[in-house]
């Protein structure tokens, strides 16, 4: 049985998809804990309401970035975590709290990296006049926003497209891609070689959202 910690900073929606489908899909794992930097993230109820352990470490409570990470990991480490997953985890980390989950700790991050790393990335791909957006789950290093890539989705930008909008679609493949790339962790599947990861046995490592359907459901929102 592996045990899972989820940090979330706010809403939680990919840490709730990935509890439920541990639960669902009857994984070998268990979510150990949900820690958010935030006292008011939303996702908080989610997790104590099924049970799940949930802790606060305030990043405001800490003078500086080093202090905070060692809090952080002590918090963390007191569930003996097998994965360390950041789920919409808006803090920037210390190579030191990094390095000490190397291999270990996954982020889901809403573009297709290496574009558009950062923040507003919806913004971001309308902005650069992209025509494919999407999001990648990746190891996490010390670089921000980089890192072997398990898993990435692909959705069209739409003809009237606003950051919502775009936000929106990509959100419903994170909600797919992400329980996927902890699951195949797992199941002990992934094996990373520099920045390129396989899968054993081989599955996608890649989805494309239904265009026709993107389209018709924009069109709907439309009229
Ligand atoms: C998600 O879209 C996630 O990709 C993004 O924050 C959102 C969190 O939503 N993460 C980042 O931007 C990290 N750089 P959620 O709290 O509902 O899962």
């Amino acid at each position: 049985m592996k045990n899972l910690v989820i940090l979330i900073s706010g809403r939680g929606s990919n840490m709730e998809a990935i509890v439920r489908a541990c639960a669902a899909e009857g994984w070998q794992a268990r979510v150990a804990a949900v820690i958010a930097n935030r006292p008011d993230a939303a996702g908080l109820e989610f997790a104590a309401s099924q049970g799940i352990a949930t802790a606060v470490v305030d990043h405001r409570q800490f003078n500086d970035r080093e202090s905070f990470d060692a809090a952080l990991a002590r918090e963390i480490d007191g569930f003996a975590p097998d994965l360390v997953v950041l789920a919409g985890f808006m803090r920037v980390l210390t190579d030191a709290f990094v390095n000490h989950y190397a291999g270990r700790m996954i982020n889901v991050h809403p573009s297709l990296l290496p574009s558009f790393p950062g923040l507003k990335t919806h913004q971001q791909a309308l902005d650069a006049g992209v025509r494919l957006h999407g999001a990648s789950v990746h190891f996490v290093t010390p670089t921000l926003d980089h890192g072997p890539i398990v898993l990435q989705s692909a959705v069209p930008v739409l003809p009237g497209d606003d950051a919502a909008a775009l936000a929106a679609r990509v959100l419903d493949t994170e909600h797919v891609i992400y329980p996927r790339a902890v699951r195949w962790f797992v199941e002990g599947r992934i094996a990373v070689d520099g920045l390129r990861v396989t899968v054993t046995p081989p599955e996608p490592q890649w989805l494309f959202l239904d265009t026709q359907h993107a389209s018709q459901k924009n069109a709907g929102e439309g009229a």
